[in-house]
């Protein structure tokens, strides 16, 4: 498939999606949107691709929504039309695990991009912000609550009030990202994680995926009652016993997501 906002390619089990519109910083367009959700999604239904990779340029993961394009959009246009939400839903809806790539500006709708993807690697280079509100607007795809989770009320309100950026540093120690490398191993640092994913079975990574997501929605007692049926639920496959007796062998278990 050719795009023109984002470039594709597979290595291996791994799918690198790039954001390309180095022009706008990668601004998000409604384009960029569409095909990112439609690249996620082949890479979701592939039999090869087993972990994503979603990544920017050096200079800017994504410096925002486009902002040219929605100048002048009204509320009724922004209402009618679902601005974001489409493609926010297709996004939540990919069950294969997505590692955010970030290096230099991650702002506003590229923050938000981030932080919906399944976790953050960033580069020492990288600049997290939700600064809509210096164009008097606020955040509009899931930054106020995703932002909040993160890194809590606080940090979060700080952001979305003064539109101030978090540098790398503050972002780990505040647990936005879950790790920081220097700029140039950054590509080598996510694919490397990406290929660690890829090995384990896709059974145990949609389960652990789901599980953790669910803590962001449930009780804690839910939370936990829906990790014990997933867990339970994990004893019926091969791959169970594959990797238990892989252990016992003292060998690496060949998973085949049975
Ligand atoms: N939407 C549309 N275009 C954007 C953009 C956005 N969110 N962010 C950057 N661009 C464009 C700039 O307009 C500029 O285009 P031009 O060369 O045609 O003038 C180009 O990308 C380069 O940006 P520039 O501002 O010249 O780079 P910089 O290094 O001086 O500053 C930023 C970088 C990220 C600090 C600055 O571009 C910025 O503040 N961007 C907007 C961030 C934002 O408010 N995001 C939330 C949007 S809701």
């Amino acid at each position: 498939m050719a795009y023109e906002t984002i470039k594709v390619s597979t290595e291996e089990h791994v799918a690198t999606i790039t954001l390309n519109r180095p022009d706008a910083l990668n601004a998000l367009n409604q384009k960029l949107l569409r095909e990112l959700c439609q690249a996620l999604e082949e890479a979701d239904t592939s039999e090869k691709v087993r972990c994503i990779v979603l990544t920017g340029s050096e200079k800017s993961f994504a410096a925002g929504a486009d902002v040219t394009e929605m100048a002048d959009k009204s509320f009724v246009d922004m209402y009618l039309k679902a601005f974001f939400q489409t493609e926010h839903d297709r996004f939540l809806a990919i069950r294969k695990p997505i590692i955010a790539a970030v290096s230099g500006y991650a702002l506003g709708g590229g923050c938000e991009l981030a932080m919906m993807c399944d976790f953050i690697i960033a580069s020492d280079t990288a600049k997290f912000g939700q600064p809509e509100i210096n164009l008097g607007i606020i955040a509009g795809l899931g930054g106020t609550q995703r932002l909040s989770r993160f890194v809590g009320k606080s940090k979060s309100m700080d952001m979305h009030l003064t539109g101030r950026f978090m540098d790398a540093d503050e972002a780990l120690s505040s647990g936005l990202v879950s790790r920081v490398v220097p700029a140039k191993k950054l590509m080598e640092e996510a694919r490397s994680a990406a290929h660690k994913i890829s090995e384990k079975s896709l059974l145990a990574s949609f389960a652990a995926k789901d599980a953790v997501n669910r803590a962001f929605e449930t009780t804690l007692a839910e939370g936990i009652l829906y990790e014990r049926r997933a867990f339970y639920g994990l004893f019926n496959t091969e791959d169970q016993k594959e990797g238990m007796a892989a252990f016992a062998e003292k060998r690496e278990a060949q998973f085949r997501d049975r």
